[in-house]
């Protein structure tokens, strides 16, 4: 396809429209000329609608395949719609929350995740989905941690650049989609970890922390990036030239689309940076933004302000090539159904291989916190009950895509599944509400007990319904319930054999109950394949291996994290140090911690030598053994401090982990090297570059490790 002759047929009203991305109910509105239906609260008509470049939010062969018959029928150019959607931890069949897959620091799971879910998505028509989603997050109270791999810019990154290597492949086969990272730039780090608030930050710390998750995903050749909701230093996302022109295009090269999010166009006038739809058009195109989303401020200004010399043709020129080449790229002028096949929509959603890998990501991504004993269970106990709002509830989280509920299995199916010859029995115990107090489910409560108290064993499932977290679902308080703590509480008091399982989309506080559960487990929300992911786990058949990928606090602390900056005076001197004084100054458990059914020991750390040169390296070695009883795979983990620079520096910044799997008895050696970019931040000259000096290096399986060994860059 020649696109530069395309491009030149083009009306300028053809232009504007192809910038412009709707939901696929306002282009079938057949509501002729007089703006009516769905298209009224756009202000459009059909003129427009007809010739709209990308719909956002159908699924499904069926629906795909008729919504670009309807548009072919009518775009004078023949351009076929783009379907974009949000694919975000699966289309059909559905894995644990991103969350969870962070908590797995198994980036090649990440990577088969998302490649299944292009497969899937591919056959229900789809070809861009809006993920990944790598926004860092150090505040638990904001909603959409769920969606986000934690609090680690390494981690963060290797996860990003894993997902679009998943989604995308080497170069969008046909079994592949276009990824979309975002949120551009920062939304994780909205003003008290509420969605949508402003974002304020220092150069420093978005180019450290935030922005290393986008640019792996850009370094992996993501065909679009989606800028966020929120100000960043007073300008929103899709008017922040800075943020999408300086940094994302000319610095880090990113030639592809940059779409807003959802209205971001028209919500710049809340934002008190324009008085009009007109000028959000001028300073949303003037930051090189390509498409609108869900509002229409280009197609509504965009020509007049051409007329007017505010903006140039050149400039709708580039956004309109950038989208017409995605398009020919994923080849749909030759094929615009691409392939969307109903028949293999039934023979790959839900197929057993898919279940499998949802399965085995399910596995890796919980969190063992604690085990006095209770676990793994025993698959001949007799009689099992299984507690809580989330026993019998398929939990697979927000953004479910096209899964549902009923195709997922519960705790519960999953125990029964295992456990053949138990009576397994059932009780809710209490609801998901978080203000719910005790006296109100009083005879669940004593229900459960009784139960509890029959029972051999018990599973306890609790913590947050799926819509609990997400898109503007912000808690102030991430507190265990109290008629939830009540209830651990209560059958905890006859039944010592019991497991907490904690069911979640963002870290919860956990201490109403932490020293109550004799055995603790951080199952996120699972997916479709959850309870029987848990019922290996808990039945010992499969090992845990996950780790913390955010700090788990207690309430009160958010946010925290385990890579903040030293201070003056540090916790443990006493007063008028860095402390609270209703709660303890350490949170519950720490970033990277996570417990298995065998122990490992690690080594001090050794160094090739306790200096290194710019050009030089360093290797850094521990020995790890399995010291239990298990087979079991251990997350040995890097971090560094830079004891003395132009700028007070993270007291530890991770800079690599190892997943080791070993024997019981068995050991190996972890080695890590240390160059000198590992080394490199954003010094008080504005230079990105290592300072001489020593630095601290620290290996182990948590972050709140004490150990370390020094080297100098000379
Ligand atoms: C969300 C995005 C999402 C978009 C389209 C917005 O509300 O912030 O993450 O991709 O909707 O569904």
């Amino acid at each position: 396809m020649d696109l530069q002759k395309l491009l030149n047929e083009m009306t300028v009203d053809e232009k504007l429209a192809q910038m412009t991305q709707l939901v696929p109910q306002i282009i079938t509105d057949k509501g002729e000329g007089a703006v009516t239906g769905p298209m009224r609260n756009f202000g459009i008509t059909r003129k427009v609608t007809s010739k709209i470049g990308t719909l956002l939010g159908g699924t499904g062969a069926e629906q795909l395949k008729f919504l670009q018959d309807f548009h072919m029928d009518e775009d004078p150019h023949k351009i076929p719609l783009l379907f974009m959607a949000d694919i975000i931890h699966g289309y059909r069949t559905l894995y644990p929350v991103p969350l969870g897959l962070g908590a797995s620091f198994d980036t090649e799971l990440a990577e088969q995740c998302c490649a299944m879910a292009a497969k899937e998505a591919v056959a229900g028509g789809l070809h861009v989905t809006f993920a990944p989603m790598v926004d860092l997050v150090r505040d638990a109270r904001w909603g959409r941690c769920m969606e986000t791999t934690g609090e680690d810019p390494y981690l963060n990154s290797k996860m990003s650049a894993a997902m679009v290597r998943g989604f995308q492949g080497e170069n969008l086969e046909k079994d592949k989609i276009a990824a979309c990272v975002k949120h551009f730039a920062a939304y994780g780090a909205c003003d008290g970890g509420r969605d949508y608030d402003a974002v304020e930050l220092g150069d420093r710390t978005l180019r450290e922390f935030y922005m290393p998750a986008y640019k792996a995903a850009v370094d992996e050749g993501v065909e679009l990036v989606m800028t966020s909701f929120n100000t960043l230093n007073g300008v929103p996302s899709s008017a922040n030239k800075y943020l999408v022109d300086d940094i994302l295009r000319k610095e880090w090269g990113f030639d592809g689309i940059v779409i807003s999010d959802f209205n971001a166009f028209y919500e710049m006038i809340s934002h008190g940076i324009a008085a009009n739809e007109k000028e959000c058009a001028k300073k949303a195109l003037d930051a090189t933004s390509d498409i609108e989303m869900m509002s229409t401020c280009y197609v509504k200004f965009g020509k007049q302000l051409l007329e007017e010399g505010e903006i140039t043709e050149k400039q709708l020129d580039d956004a309109v090539m950038r989208i017409l080449k995605l398009k020919e790229k994923l080849g749909l002028f030759d094929d615009p159904y691409r392939g969307a096949s109903v028949e293999e929509e039934k023979r790959l959603h839900l197929c057993k291989e898919h279940r499998d890998l949802a399965r085995v990501a399910a596995e890796k991504s919980a969190v063992l916190l604690k085990n006095d004993g209770v676990l793994p269970l025993d698959e001949n106990v007799k009689k099992i009950a299984v507690i809580g709002p989330a026993a019998d509830h398929g939990m697979i989280g927000g953004w479910f895509c096209c899964g549902t509920v009923a195709e997922a299995v519960s705790a519960l199916d999953g125990i029964k599944g295992i456990a053949k010859n138990a009576d397994v029995k059932l009780a809710f115990g209490s609801t998901f509400d978080p203000n719910e107090k005790p006296e109100a489910v009083a005879d669940r409560i004593s229900e459960a007990k009784q139960l509890a108290a029959e029972c051999d064993a018990v599973v306890l499932c609790i913590g947050e319904e799926m819509d609990m977290s997400g898109e503007s679902h912000t808690r102030a308080r991430i507190s265990i319930s109290d008629a939830q703590a009540e209830l651990v509480k209560e059958v905890c008091s006859v039944n010592k054999n019991t497991v907490t399982v904690i069911y979640c989309g963002r870290p919860l506080a956990l201490e109403k109950i932490n020293d109550i559960s004799p055995a603790t487990v951080i199952f996120w929300h699972p997916g479709t394949e959850g309870g029987n992911a848990l019922a290996n786990l808990l039945f010992g058949k499969v090992n845990f291996q996950g780790k913390l990928p955010m700090t788990f606090p207690y309430e009160g602390q958010s946010p925290y994290f385990y890579n903040h900056l030293p201070t003056g005076r540090p916790n443990g001197n006493g007063g008028y140090c860095l402390r609270y004084l209703d709660t303890p100054y350490e949170p519950v458990y720490p970033f990277g911690y996570g417990m298995s059914y065998t122990t490992f020991e690690i080594s001090s750390p050794t160094l090739s030598s306790n200096e290194m040169t710019e050009d030089g390296e360093i290797t850094v070695s521990v020995n790890v053994k399995n010291t239990g009883n298990a087979h079991g795979i251990e997350t040995v983990q890097l971090y560094i401090n830079d004891v003395t620079a132009s700028v007070s520096r993270p007291v530890k910044e991770m800079k690599g982990y190892q997943k080791v799997e070993l024997a019981p008895g068995e050991e190996k050696t972890v080695t890590f090297k240390i160059t000198l970019d590992a080394l490199k931040f954003h010094t008080f000259s504005g230079e990105y570059k290592a300072e001489k000096g020593k630095f601290k290096v620290f290996v182990s399986n948590r972050s709140d490790v004490k150990e370390f060994v020094e080297f100098k860059l000379i």
